[in-house]
């Protein structure tokens, strides 16, 4: 991949700087953000720039308004929280385009902060609207695209804005791009691939397109039940895509062709039904009784996929073992964890899931990378091309 400009790269001394960042965090009913990970990790790009003298007006998407404002989509109380963490004032826009806020905008002074409200408060901002790209274009001299969990929309914000502003991408963007785009084209061998979550269907753009680049694969998870059933394994009433049986044994076959091996479960936690209370045993994956389901990895399962770590130089982590949300159903998916954070090798790990259980057990900051993206990650493992990136100059080549 080409390798894009940063704010590295430009002169952002004293501009007026629009930075289109993905605060798009859970907050509960009482307006108190639960998760703040998105507004950190935009703290580097906007410290850079501060640093320089710029004005930072920053634009967000928050949930899907779908073109209305929706007020407990505003963007408030991210300003004061971003403010709490910036320890300087963050103003809150009256709306993200039109003249009361090109003139709050044009006010600015060096190292002032402005957050735009919610942009999709416009159905112009989904609609990739030029005028509405061209009215976001005017507030600034440039544009900074950070918001790499938003990259895979091609929206007026992440996209649109760039035919009308200079584009280089933010700290986190360069960040996302190296470490992701590391795993496809040199990662550090052998390469360990770990990847769980519920539907195949999900996940197979990503299994197929790091058929190229991964070692091993180690396979769990709601997904590792459709692999299981079209080699004729009985996983019971387990959730099964059988629309996707063939996928399955076509992704074993082009791995067996291409040499990589694959690690699907040996044991698993099996339950009577999903009803609180309901029966729970770990059985081999010969013995899962016909009207019992799976619900997690095994603790044979999880020595296998230790062993199979050991020695790994780059680990990829997407997705849960099993029914995480569930406590008495989380042990395969803690035990990963912990094992992935235990590992020496470059660890990469994505999706909500399992940085919740990294989290949980306070091992986030033991990975080498926790990507801010959920859907925007799996497009880029896909090897699609993100629209909020390819929008973005691309730097000069090196001298050879
Ligand atoms: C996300 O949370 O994945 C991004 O913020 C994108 O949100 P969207 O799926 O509503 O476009």
């Amino acid at each position: 991949m080409v390798r894009k400009k940063t704010i590295r790269d430009v002169d952002v001394r004293g501009k007026r700087v629009l930075v289109r960042v993905d605060f798009n965090v859970p907050i509960n009913e009482s307006g108190e953000i639960t998760d703040d990970t998105r507004i950190r990790a935009s703290l580097p790009t906007l410290q850079y720039l501060i640093d320089r003298d710029a004005a930072v007006i920053l634009a967000s998407h928050l949930g899907r308004p779908k073109g209305k404002v929706v007020e407990s989509m505003r963007l408030a109380p991210v300003a004061r929280h971003l403010g709490d963490l910036l320890e300087r004032p963050v103003k809150m826009a009256p709306d993200s385009v039109g003249t009361e806020v090109e003139q709050v905008a044009s006010g600015l002074k060096p190292g002032d902060i402005l957050l735009l409200e919610n942009l999709r408060f416009h159905a112009a901002e989904e609609a990739n609207d030029p005028q509405f790209a061209a009215s976001l274009a005017r507030l600034a001299d440039m544009f900074v695209n950070d918001a790499f969990g938003s990259a895979h929309r091609a929206h007026a914000s992440t996209a649109g804005v760039a035919s009308y502003l200079p584009a280089v991408a933010g700290l986190l963007m360069e960040r996302e791009l190296e470490a992701l785009g590391g795993l496809l084209a040199h990662p550090g061998r052998p390469f360990v691939v770990i990847i769980g979550g519920a539907k195949i269907s999900s996940k197979i753009g990503v299994l197929s397109h790091l058929l190229n680049s991964g070692d091993t694969f180690l396979i769990g998870g709601g997904m590792a039940n459709t692999l299981l059933k079209g080699q004729g394994v009985e996983v019971g009433t387990s959730l099964v895509e059988d629309d996707k049986l063939d996928v399955a044994r076509d992704f074993l076959r082009q791995a067996a062709e291409r040499g990589r091996s694959v690690h699907l479960p040996v044991d698993a936690v099996v339950a009577r039904s999903l009803e609180p209370g309901a029966e729970v045993r770990t059985v081999g994956l010969s013995e899962v009784p016909t009207d019992w389901l799976i619900v997690d990895i095994g603790p044979e399962t999880v020595q296998t996929f230790a062993r199979a770590l050991e020695g790994a130089k780059t680990v990829l982590w997407n997705g849960p073992m099993g029914i995480f949300e569930r406590p008495e159903f989380a042990s395969g998916t803690r035990a990963v964890a912990g094992i992935v954070a235990g590992s020496d090798a470059f660890t990469v790990v994505g999706g909500g899931d399992s940085v919740a259980a990294l989290e949980q057990m306070g091992f986030a900051d033991r990975i080498s990378h926790i990507s801010t993206g959920g859907g925007a990650s799996l497009e880029f493992l896909e090897g699609r091309t993100l629209p909020g990136v390819a929008v973005l100059e691309d730097a000069e080549p090196a001298p050879v």
